[in-house]
């Protein structure tokens, strides 16, 4: 997948598809499709290379073009005004601006070669005469910018630009056109992609996986996405539909709790995702199993500049008013530090007291009931008042914290554990030896990394357990 921006830390997405006793199929996260692999086009090499280097120089002739590096365009078109004779030191060449250059070349290096424009803006990428990066990148951008299609093959891999606007070709009409017809009949698309996986496991009676890789904000969590909801709709069962609507019910649970906004991608996912989604002999859902990894825990307790905590902590502060939650002691996420150092609690387009409706929406229809919602919401909250917890120096070596801390006391009520221990326990550590117990201070630097410590632990721990608990509702 291609985005406008570049990672840094990105650890979501596949799409994986398998298959079980009876025919499964994965949706997860990180990589590229079973029917797939990795273009590198910078790596393309010819096995007789002198030879095909002495062919190559005759290819460098009057009127031919290539593509020449460009700070601003990346890659820039030029045309050859003179042939190039094997050896010489340099090319050649008029840029579209019109402009001469003598552009120099090592022989062995020559600018890569521009295709026939009858050949660009093709469906597949493996139909262009030479492939390069180049040639990938202009491809792309003819059929993205002439015609808004944001799908390309090459070969069996989908390529996805991200169009960043909501494109009407994802609705049950398209899912139902593709469903049963043939990759290299229809367009490309995300759909074409699980079709082909859908088919092929029942064809084959074999275990499928779709890979969704890709840099951050490429658009993999939203293809992993429609992947599923593609299964979820050719696989519908009259009987069982609920199963299926489960399936994608995951998604906006897992995407509260693990997903934040980053200075690249308002919903960047913090986690690593494999799902698996399981078929029986009908080639209907019967279940599904999702495997996480890798959750980013730094971020329940620090946030840079404009990024933001998990969606699930904004979410319950723009619900604080409502009387559900009115014990819960939460007000706006400004208030609490674990929330408010990105210095910006809001997301353009998203309104979070909304989500929280969607999200305990979703909660209900895994069948996580009212009870088990709110011992997670409990716990989110204790962490929300702990970060605001004060903690004092004493002297050179010692912290404190006052018993009476009103934040402490909320956590403390939430959680149902004793304010007095947890104030002592903040600020000091016990060290066990062969022969003896030491309680020992701590200074108010250790404290604070102390208390982060818990409030990492207890979200991580909490993220896994919600996990299991879909897991379980996913079961068949
Ligand atoms: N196919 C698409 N159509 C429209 N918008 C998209 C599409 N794919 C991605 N986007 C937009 O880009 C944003 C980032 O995509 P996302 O899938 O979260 O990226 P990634 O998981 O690769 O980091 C999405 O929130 C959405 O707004
Ligand atoms: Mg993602």
């Amino acid at each position: 997948m291609l985005g406008a921006n570049s990672s840094v830390n990105e650890r979501e997405n596949i799409v994986v598809i398998f298959h079980h006793p009876y025919g499964q199929l994965r949706v997860g996260a990180e990589g590229a499709a079973s029917s797939a692999a990795v273009l590198v086009p910078g790596a393309l090499r010819f096995p007789a290379a002198a030879a095909a280097a002495m062919a190559l120089a005759d290819l460098y002739t009057q009127y031919n073009r290539v593509w020449i590096p460009d700070a601003e365009e990346v890659w820039q078109s030029a045309e050859i005004t003179a042939n190039y004779r094997p050896g010489d030191h340099s090319l050649h060449l008029q840029l579209e601006d019109c402009t001469e250059v003598d552009y120099p070349v090592e022989p062995s290096a020559l600018p890569p070669l521009r295709n026939p424009d009858i050949l660009v803006g093709e469906n597949d990428l493996t139909a262009l005469s030479y492939l390069h990066e180049p040639a990938v990148l202009h491809n792309l951008r003819v059929r993205f910018v002439e015609s808004r299609l944001i799908y390309t093959y090459s070969g069996i891999i989908l390529v996805a630009m991200n169009p960043y606007k909501e494109l009407p070709i994802y609705g049950d009409a398209i899912i139902h056109a593709y469903s049963g017809q043939n990759m290299g009949d229809m367009d490309p698309h995300i759909f074409a992609v699980a079709e082909e996986a859908y088919k092929q496991m029942a064809r084959n009676d074999r275990n499928q996986s779709i890979i969704v890789s890709g840099e951050s904000g490429a658009g993999k969590t939203v293809s992993a996405r429609y992947a599923m909801r593609y299964f979820a709709t050719v696989s519908k069962s009259s009987s069982n539909a609920k199963v299926e609507d489960k399936v994608l019910a995951c998604n906006p649970i897992t995407e509260a709790i693990g997903n934040a906004k980053t200075t690249r991608n308002d919903n960047s996912s913090r986690f690593g995702k494999y799902m698996e989604i399981s078929f029986d002999r009908k080639y209907q859902i019967i279940g599904a199993n999702m495997r996480t990894y890798l959750l980013e825990k730094s971020r329940v307790v620090f946030q840079s500049e404009n990024e933001r905590n998990y969606h699930i902590f904004y979410q319950l502060c723009a619900s604080a008013q409502s009387p559900k939650f009115k014990h819960l002691q939460l007000a706006s996420a400004e208030e609490f530090n674990y929330t408010n150092m990105g210095r910006n609690i809001t997301i353009e387009g998203v309104n979070d007291h909304a989500d929280m409706k969607e999200t305990q929406k979703t909660f209900n229809l895994l069948g996580l009931k009212e009870d088990f919602q709110m011992d997670v919401f409990k716990i989110l909250s204790a962490i929300l008042h702990l970060g605001n917890v004060q903690i004092s120096t004493v002297g050179d070596e010692k912290s404190s914290v006052d018993v009476d801390d009103k934040h402490l006391n909320i956590f403390c009520e939430l959680l149902g554990v004793e304010s007095d221990k947890v104030a002592q326990w903040l600020c000091h550590r016990k060290i066990i030896t062969t022969s003896e117990t030491v309680v020992k201070p701590m200074t108010k630097h250790q404290a604070v990394n102390a208390r982060d410590a818990l409030a990492k632990k207890i979200y991580s721990h909490l993220f896994d357990f919600i996990v299991e608990q879909i897991n379980k509702a996913l079961q068949f």
